[in-house]
């Protein structure tokens, strides 16, 4: 197993790239199982997540490559094998989101059904819901989503896709995938606005999908006969570029993040400032730099887009330990989303959990110390807790980082901070 060594007291400073988005990278890829010919995909980041959905692909018949100049080459070329199998889905669950490419191309599909995760149970009834009003039978069949379509093909229909929790990225995008080839006009209600949502839908459309309401909370499709591969450039990672930019908060340093969406990032943005970091966007940066005095105290509730978002949960608790003064953060997408809390606490911190809110209480530093990894972005967290303690911390089972976050250590050290990674 792999850990991080962490030499803490530094300040981040200088800039950092943001990589292209996972989530949408994700769907994006998936979503070149409806096209006929070659789609090639740019700014597509080097995760081992991504690395296992292109093995998902070559499993359903796929030519995948990743070309010199970096971009992904993806071609059907067998559409024979519809099944998704265990071994790899339950590497990654987000790889059900082949799902709905298979059932609005190939009519069928055998999915495993996603494992849970340590940030909460992950149904996936809102998926199921929307595939099967469009016309899909889904049974499920000794672990496996076993889906068939009628011969007369996917229907149009309205579906609304609002859960307890507001609406689901993936679920939208299952749905949006097997839409495009449904009869007649399909209507998504509640349909999750993420950016990563709109970037899928836009690429659609360039395939020749008729998508109408991309970026709003209701998006209209009309079926077409078929989608051909495009040329597309995924959207930059706005969790990577939050999580550096909540590095900067919690090391009173100042980072200036490249390549990135600065209005992909505005909730965040709007904590910073409330935490009192100074702000600058331009076109494809955005740079956050700390004041004299400490950071202050702030509410922050996390919510579907354009709300604070729950990835960024765990990095921006980190910096509010050492706010001057109490916060208040309340999880509203992942009630249990506090694995990071526990190894906070190992490492100075005060926080209170009552029900799915913490309450931070800041100390002046908090120490450096052993902790482990866990859910993706509560292992980021501890990564830049580590950054900012006093003495050293080592991060353990880092396995969970390398899904999310290409070379952390590499992009984090260019910065100024001072870490290994030992075997
Ligand atoms: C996506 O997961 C992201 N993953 C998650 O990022 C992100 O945290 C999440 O959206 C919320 O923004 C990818 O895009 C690959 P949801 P997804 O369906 O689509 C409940 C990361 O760190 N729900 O929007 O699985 C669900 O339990 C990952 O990069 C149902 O009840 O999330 C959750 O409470 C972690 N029924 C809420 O909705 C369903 O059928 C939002 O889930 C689906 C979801």
């Amino acid at each position: 197993m792999e850990k991080l060594v962490i030499e803490g007291g530094k300040r981040l400073q200088g800039r950092v790239a943001a990589g292209g988005s996972k989530n949408a990278a994700l769907p994006v890829l998936a979503a070149c199982l409806l096209a006929e010919g070659t789609t090639v995909l740019r700014n597509v980041p080097r995760l081992s997540d991504v690395e296992i959905l292109l093995a998902i692909l070559r499993e359903l018949g796929c030519r995948v490559e990743r070309r010199a100049d970096d971009a992904v080459e993806i071609e059907v070329l067998d559409e024979s094998n519809c099944t998704a199998g265990y071994d790899l889905v339950s590497k990654m669950r987000a790889s059900v989101c082949v799902l709905g490419p298979l059932i609005g191309r190939r009519r069928r599909a055998r999915v495993s059904m996603p494992g849970g995760c340590v940030i909460g149970v992950r149904p996936i009834d809102l998926h199921e819901k929307g595939l099967s009003a469009l016309g899909a039978r889904m049974t499920l069949e000794r672990g496996y989503l076993v889906a068939e379509v009628p011969a007369a093909g996917l229907q149009g229909t309205e579906i609304f896709l609002g859960g307890a929790f507001g609406s689901s990225v993936t679920g939208t995008t299952n749905v949006l995938t097997a839409a495009v080839y449904a009869a007649g006009t399909t209507v998504i209600e509640s349909a999750a606005c993420e950016p990563e949502v709109v970037d899928l839908a836009e690429m659609l459309v360039k395939m020749g999908a008729k998508i109408d309401g991309i970026g709003s909370p209701r998006l209209t499709i009309q079926g077409v006969r078929t989608l051909k591969g495009v040329e597309h450039s995924v959207i930059p990672d706005r969790i990577e570029a939050g999580t550096y930019l909540a590095g900067a908060a919690i090391t009173r340093g100042d980072v200036t993040v490249t390549d990135c969406r600065p209005d992909h990032l505005r909730a965040a943005s709007q904590i910073l400032r409330e935490m009192g970091m100074i702000l600058e966007a331009g076109k494809t940066t955005l740079r956050a730099h700390h004041p004299e005095t400490p950071l202050k105290p702030v509410d922050l509730t996390t919510l579907v887009y354009p709300g604070f978002p729950t990835d960024l949960q765990a990095q921006f608790m980190a910096a509010l330990c050492v706010a001057d003064g109490i916060s208040v953060v309340t999880e509203k997408i992942y009630p249990d989303r506090f694995m990071h809390v526990p190894e906070l606490l190992r490492m100075g911190a005060e926080l209170r959990k009552t029900g799915s809110t913490v309450v931070v209480h800041g100390v002046p530093h908090l120490v450096g110390a052993p902790v482990r990894a866990s859910d993706l972005r509560a292992s980021a967290a501890l990564v830049i807790a580590g950054c900012a303690a006093w003495g050293e911390t080592e991060v353990h089972e880092i396995h969970h980082i390398d899904r999310g976050y290409d070379r952390i250590e590499a992009k984090l050290n260019g910065l100024g901070a001072g870490i290994r990674r030992v075997k």
